[in-house]
C-alpha cells in the first residue's frame, strides 16, 4: 500500500480527495489544524470508505510538530497540499495573515518534506493566479503572475515555492492544479463543504440561505458585461476535482510527467452566471431562494472560464458531472449536515 500525506484533508476538497485515494488503495495520513473544518469529516470518510485515515491536528506553522509528524511517515510516496486559507475578500482585509498562513505554512511543509524523503507533491493552486484577465478561455499559457488579491498572490508564490523546493531537492517532481470554482458534495451526502462562520463562497451561501441559516443571498453586482449582468465563473463538481488529484498522482508515480513541475487548469469550460446558478439550484431542488442585488464585491472579475484541454490531454481527465448534479448534491449535503 502506498502512503500519501494530505494536508487540509478534513477540508472540503481534501476530504473528497481522501475518499478517492482510499478507494484506489492508497493509505492516507491527514494533517490539518481544523481552522476551517471539523474532525467529523473523518466520520464521513469512514462511513463512505470503511477506512479511517490517520489524522494529526497540527498547524503547518508549527514547524517542530510538523517535522515530528513527517518523520513518522518517511515511507510516504507523495504529499497533496490543500491546507490554506481561501477567501479572496478576506485576504484583502487581512493580507499578512494570508501570507503567513499560506506561505510560511507551505515553506515549512516543503522543507519538512526534504527530510521525510517524499518524492512527489501536488499543490492546490487556483484560477486566481491569472488575475483580472479578459483573455478567455484561460489556458496555462497565460502567465500566472497577475494575481490581484493576497489570496491569489499566495497561490502564485506557492507555485514559485514549489520551484524553489525543487532547486533545493526537497522532492523530485510536482503538479500544481489550478482549480476554477469547485462546488457540490459527495453523492452520499456524508461529506461536503462546511465552512466555519459566514460563508464567502457562493454555493455554501446559497445552501445556508435555503436552510434558513442566512436570511437572504446577496448577489454582488448586476452590471457586469455578461448576458444577465451577473458575474460568470467556471463551476465544476468537487468529485471531479478529487479525481484529477488521483490522476495527477498516478502521472507522477508512473513517471509520465514531462517537467519537474507541471501546472494544469481544472475547469469544465462552461461559464455560468450567479443568476444561472441560483436558478439551477431553485429548479433542481424545487426551492425558492431569497436574494437581493448589491454592489460588486471588491476584487471580483466579470468572467473566468477555463480551457482545460491540457488536463484532458495529459491527465486523461475531464469534468464529468453536470450543473444539476452540483446543485442537487450541495443541497443534499447541507440538509443532511443540518439534520433537515
Ligand atoms: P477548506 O478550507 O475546506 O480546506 C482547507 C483546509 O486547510 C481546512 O481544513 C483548514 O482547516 C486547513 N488549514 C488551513 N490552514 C492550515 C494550517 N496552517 N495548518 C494546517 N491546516 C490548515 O478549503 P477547500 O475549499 O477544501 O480548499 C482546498 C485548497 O484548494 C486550498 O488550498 C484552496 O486555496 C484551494 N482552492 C479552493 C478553491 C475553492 O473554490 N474551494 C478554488 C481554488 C483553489
Ligand atoms: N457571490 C455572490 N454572493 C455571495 C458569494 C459569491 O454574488 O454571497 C458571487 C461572487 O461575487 C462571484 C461568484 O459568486 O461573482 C463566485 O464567488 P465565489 O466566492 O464562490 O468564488 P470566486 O470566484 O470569488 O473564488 C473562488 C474561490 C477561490 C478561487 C477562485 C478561482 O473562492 O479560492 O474561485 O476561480 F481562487
Amino acid at each position: 500500500m502506498q502512503k500519501v500525506i494530505v494536508t487540509g484533508g478534513t477540508g472540503y476538497i481534501g476530504s473528497h480527495t481522501v475518499v478517492q485515494l482510499l478507494g484506489e488503495g492508497f493509505e492516507v495520513v491527514i494533517i490539518d489544524n481544523l481552522l476551517n473544518s471539523e474532525a467529523s469529516a473523518l466520520d464521513g470518510i469512514e462511513k463512505i470508505t470503511g477506512q479511517r485515515p490517520l489524522f494529526y491536528q497540527v498547524d503547518l506553522l508549527d514547524y517542530a510538530n510538523l517535522q515530528d509528524v513527517l518523520a513518522l511517515h518517511k515511507d510516504a510516496v507523495a504529499c497533496i497540499h490543500f491546507a490554506s486559507l481561501k477567501a479572496v475578500a478576506e485576504s484583502m482585509e487581512r493580507p499578512l495573515w494570508y501570507y503567513r498562513n499560506n506561505l510560511n505554512g507551505m515553506t515549512n511543509l516543503l522543507e519538512g518534506l526534504r527530510s521525510a524523503s517524499v518524492e512527489h507533491v501536488i499543490f492546490s493552486s487556483s484560477a486566481s493566479v491569472y488575475g483580472n484577465t479578459t483573455v478567455l478561455p484561460i489556458t496555462e499559457a497565460l502567465p500566472a503572475r497577475n494575481a490581484v488579491s493576497a489570496y491569489g498572490i499566495s497561490k502564485q508564490v506557492g507555485e514559485e515555492l514549489i520551484d524553489a523546493a525543487l532547486v533545493e531537492a526537497c522532492f523530485g517532481s510536482a503538479i500544481s492544479l489550478r482549480y476554477f470554482n469547485p462546488i457540490g458534495a459527495h453523492s452520499s451526502a456524508l461529506i461536503g463543504e462546511l465552512p466555519k462562520g459566514r460563508p464567502n463562497n457562493l454555493m455554501p451561501y446559497i445552501t445556508q440561505t435555503a436552510a434558513g441559516i442566512r436570511q437572504q443571498l446577496t448577489i454582488f453586482g448586476k452590471d457586469y458585461p455578461t448576458p444577465d449582468g451577473t458575474a460568470v465563473r467556471d463551476y465544476l463538481h468537487v468529485e471531479d476535482v478529487a479525481t484529477a488529484h488521483v490522476k495527477a498522482l498516478m502521472r507522477l508515480l508512473n513517471g509520465k510527467n514531462e517537467a519537474a513541475h507541471e501546472a494544469f487548469n481544472l475547469g469544465s469550460g462552461n461559464g455560468y452566471s450567479v443568476l444561472e446558478i441560483v436558478q439551477a439550484f431553485e429548479r433542481a431542488n424545487s426551492i425558492k431562494l431569497n436574494y437581493v442585488f448589491a454592489e460588486r464585491r471588491p476584487g471580483d472579475v466579470a468572467e473566468l472560464r477555463a480551457d482545460a484541454s491540457l488536463a484532458v490531454e495529459k491527465l486523461g481527465w475531464t469534468a464529468q458531472r453536470s450543473l444539476e448534479d452540483m446543485v442537487r448534491s450541495a443541497w443534499a449535503w447541507e440538509r443532511k449536515a443540518r439534520g433537515l
